[in-house]
């Protein structure tokens, strides 16, 4: 299947987020019994899914990569074997349009792109977006069933990152909307999948909030100077939202079962924060919150991040004396953080981040040990690029580096993907697996391990 007759090619040479790597796939695939170098490990049985853009028909002098329409691309795996790849793009309305499809069932709220992330939820794998967007479902072959709105209890868009306490099984999202700037919404949404609780929280000026984080007592609101901009807008950007230097930055820590006038904001530095690594309470009543800080963002490029500098941070929050002291971890420029989420919300040691040469991209993963203070290199080679890696527990009473990693690694020399498997433990080594398919991925967003019967 292949999209209506657009050349993307020539409509799009100078855009860096639609040529070279970045260039569009023009085809859905499914690609049987795929060749793997080394051993996949026995016990995996599911689909890894990663979600990203793969605009269709994008007009280059308006798209920014975070917009474009959204592709789902997924490996199966079974008792050793890699049974399938297949990508797929996700059916809203524009899509299902070009396809000469019936139109996706399901509520919609503000807009139907979906392009940002995947997770297992309940039976399910859904796909995320932010900004004001639903999720939806999709099938075992990746098929886009329907834009949900949790049975009804989800009021507006979901994120793009909400996280699952592995205590409580329930999903913490800190939400925003590009229509309402005036507020934003803190959602816990039970392990059934309904929202049980909405904290509407005032802000000013519409400020794009990517991720959040959890500790046991608190849920923390990212408030950075990135806000919608309705000149942008105007002009017909597909993303207005631009670094504002009049909005003042600040993290709010609201206690989980508080209301909004319950929050405890804390002022910072002007920067901006795309994803928190983790975040838990100290003995003294402190919170740690790690993260990748960005020192601004969307301040010159209208098409994709455009950070001077950023690295990894620890934020130690003092809730009393509304504090936040900043402590570099690694001033290395990296991305994509992922730890081991049966630590979410608790002390923990390991992060796994994707280093960055490129605005967003670079040839190497790192595994940050945050107890030692000791960073290890995974060099996938020079034309060799990673995307996120997600981390796999090798059983359920794993211990925090006993597992897997697992993720897309781009050849841009061989025009290939593999889908790499790296044991934990002996990071720097050999992949256990590589799984080879015979085109390139477009690097996009964000992945997930999603187990059978999940
Ligand atoms: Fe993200």
């Amino acid at each position: 299947m292949s999209p209506t007759a657009t050349d993307i090619g020539s409509a799009t040479a100078a855009h860096p987020y639609l040529t070279g790597l970045h260039t569009p796939m023009r085809e859905e695939l499914t690609i049987e019994d795929l060749p793997v170098s080394g051993t996949i490990p026995a016990g995996l049985t599911g689909r890894y899914l990663r979600m990203g853009p793969n605009p269709m028909a994008p007009n280059p002098e308006k798209y920014h990569w975070f917009a474009g329409d959204g592709m789902i691309h997924g490996i199966r795996i079974e008792a050793g074997k890699a049974l399938w790849y297949r990508n797929r793009w996700i059916r809203s309305d524009r899509v299902a349009s070009a396809l000469g499809e019936d139109r996706t069932p399901g509520p919609r709220h503000l807009f139907d792109t979906v392009n940002t992330n995947v997770m297992g939820f309940g039976d399910h794998a859904i796909g995320l977006i932010e900004a004001g967007g639903r999720p939806v479902l999709f099938g075992e072959t990746l098929e886009t069933r329907t834009y949900t709105d949790l049975d009804g209890t989800l009021r507006g868009g979901l994120t793009a990152h909400p996280h699952v306490d592995p205590l409580t099984g329930e999903m913490i999202a800190v939400c925003y909307d590009a229509a309402t700037w005036r507020s934003i919404r803190y959602l816990v949404i039970t392990p059934e999948g309904r929202v049980r609780r909405e904290v509407r929280i005032p802000v000013r000026h519409g400020p794009m909030i990517h991720d959040c984080a959890f500790t046991q007592r608190f849920a923390i609101v990212l408030d950075l100077p990135v806000t919608f901009s309705l000149t942008a807008a105007i002009a017909g950007y597909n993303f207005p939202y631009r670094w504002n230097e009049g909005h003042k930055a600040r993290i709010g820590l609201l206690p989980r079962e508080g209301d909004a006038e319950d929050i405890i904001w804390c002022p910072v530095d002007p920067c901006y924060v795309f994803h928190t690594v983790n975040a838990f309470d100290t003995p003294e009543g402190g919170v740690v919150l790690d993260l990748v800080v960005h020192d601004r963002m969307f301040w010159k490029r209208t098409c994709g991040p455009d950070s001077r500098q950023c690295g990894l941070e620890r934020w130690i929050v003092n809730p009393i004396a509304r504090t936040v002291r900043r402590v570099s971890l690694d001033a290395t420029a990296q991305e994509f953080p992922r730890t081991d989420e049966r630590r979410l919300g608790q002390p923990y040691r390991y992060a796994y981040t994707m280093a960055l040469t490129d605005p967003f991209l670079g040839t190497a993963l790192f595994k940050q040990d945050l107890v030692e203070g000791t960073r290890q290199t995974h060099e996938f080679g020079p034309d060799r690029h990673p995307c996120e890696f997600v981390f796999l527990p090798a059983h359920e009473q794993a211990e925090e580096d006993e597992g897997w990693l697992m993720g897309f690694v781009i050849d841009a020399a061989a025009a290939t993907t593999d889908l790499v498997i790296l044991d934990a433990r002996t990071f720097e080594g050999a992949p256990q697996a590589s799984i080879h398919f015979p085109h390139i991925v477009p690097p996009g967003f964000h992945g997930n391990w999603v187990r059978d019967a999940q």
